[in-house]
């Protein structure tokens, strides 16, 4: 079997990683939550929950991919045998699940990068929703955007998804601080900035129950946890990184695009005096659809927008579909191109029923953010937290130096207060799946 691959730099490893994180929901989900659950008081309690929560959990994926360079199945079954390793199994199906229709929202995304330019949804943005969601068109873009992620994956870790994140999430940056800083022009921005914004902490102190596990949450699920996303690229890491640094890099840089996100959204909104209705993938392809279609050279916006959300998505499928590839590479002797062509086919036909039917899509939807993930994120953590322990604490301190007294204090952090936390997630997301 050939050597296994790794990344050729250490900024390489943190824009992947990136890549992975920034994705569909920072740009509709993060500024909408914001929005709805107190502005800046609720982007406080989110940071909170990043720092508390987010930071040390991410480590916890860190650790398991360095110390033990393999896929995530292997990593799971080296530190902890073969019970371990159907946590691994877990992110198997997770991965392949989620990508399944994660794809379907990339098809979407392709025909609004298409119609910005030809404006075919200028006249009826609603309809051109309906028209775009479902049907044969919709399987035939999901196809486009499975068959662009297996050509970036079949390149592999270094040619292709090394190479393809130092050019995408640089991409995203720069292309929505250029829309924040034209956003700011806007007539519309200073109320588009005081809906997202405006600090209201009254709304925390009534809703504190919900708020807290909520930003928990979309803390988790941004920093793509709880199927091996993050094991699977650590794993391709050689040398003593400080991964902590590491960690606050990919925090921090996640965090930046989701509120550039909502300096985007909003003022455009405002601008056009368009309700911003509630979060949901209709916010994004609905309302937004609608500024653009009514904003002089809005098509020209439109394009550019779509685009930064196609690279997002794009950025985030690779690394779904590298942790199901990175097993079968570690384990077959096939060649990495013929098994990502292999596993992507049968991914691409597992989302078809979520491109005929919408419904069908927001089930797969339900089940890998209510379910998998937040049973993927618990069972980690307790893993690290009991079985892996103070082998955890040594890979951490191969950065920080070997008497770094932060280990033990994470360590105990996770047992305690990540898993208390975590924990909490999965009982209310079960509790969502099963009202849904
Ligand atoms: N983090 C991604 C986003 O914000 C979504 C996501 C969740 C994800 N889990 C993942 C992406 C695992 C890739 C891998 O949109």
């Amino acid at each position: 079997m050939s050597q296994r691959e790794t990344w050729t730099s250490r900024v390489g490893f943190i824009l992947a990683a990136v890549g992975s994180a920034v994705g569909l929901g920072n740009i509709w989900r993060f500024p909408y939550m914001s929005a709805e659950n107190g502005g800046a008081a609720f982007l406080v309690v989110y940071l909170i929950a990043v720092a508390l929560i987010g930071l040390p959990a991410i480590l916890a994926e860190f650790v398991i991919g360095r110390e033990t360079k393999k896929n995530v199945v292997d990593a799971f079954r080296n530190l902890g045998g073969p019970v371990a390793a159907l946590i691994g199994v877990l992110g198997l199906f997770t991965g392949f699940w989620m990508l399944s229709y994660y794809s379907v929202v990339g098809g979407w995304v392709i025909q609004y990068v298409i119609g910005s330019l030809s404006g075919a949804y200028f006249a009826d943005p609603g309809m051109y929703f309906g028209q775009v969601s479902e049907g044969t068109g919709t399987i035939l873009f999901h196809a486009i955007f499975m068959a662009i992620t297996i050509g970036i994956v079949a390149a592999g870790v270094e040619k292709g998804i090394e190479v393809g994140t130092k050019i995408m999430v640089p991409s995203i940056a720069i292309l929505m601080i250029g829309m924040a800083a034209w956003a700011f022009t806007l007539d519309g921005a200073g109320a588009g900035y005081d809906y997202f914004l405006t600090a209201d902490f009254g709304v925390i102190a009534e809703n504190y129950q919900s708020i807290i596990p909520d930003a928990v949450g979309q803390a988790l699920f941004s920093l793509s946890l709880g199927m091996g996303a993050m094991i699977t690229y650590a794993s391709y890491l050689d040398g003593d990184d400080n991964l902590l640094g590491d960690g606050i890099s990919i925090t921090v840089l996640n965090t930046f695009v989701g509120v550039l996100a909502g300096f985007v959204v909003f003022p455009l909104l405002f601008a056009q005096s368009i309700d911003p209705g509630s979060a949901g993938a209709g916010a994004v392809f609905v309302s937004l659809a609608q500024a653009f279609a009514e904003l002089p050279a809005g098509g020209i916006i439109g394009f550019v927008f779509f685009l930064v959300l196609l690279i997002a998505a794009l950025s985030s499928a690779i690394s779904l579909l590298e942790v199901v590839v990175s097993y079968f590479v570690d384990n077959f002797d096939v060649s990495r191109p013929i098994l990502t062509t292999g596993i992507g086919v049968m991914i691409f036909l597992l989302g078809v029923p979520s491109a005929l039917n919408i419904n069908t899509f927001t089930m797969f939807d339900n089940i890998a953010s209510n379910i998998l993930l937040p049973l993927g994120v618990t069972l980690t953590v307790i893993f690290v937290g009991w079985i892996y322990g103070g082998g955890a604490v040594a890979e951490l301190r191969r950065g920080l130096g070997k008497n770094s007294s932060f280990g033990p204090v994470w360590l105990w952090h996770i047992r305690i207060v990540v898993f208390a936390a975590v924990l909490g997630t999965l009982a209310l997301s079960i509790m969502t799946f099963m009202s849904a």
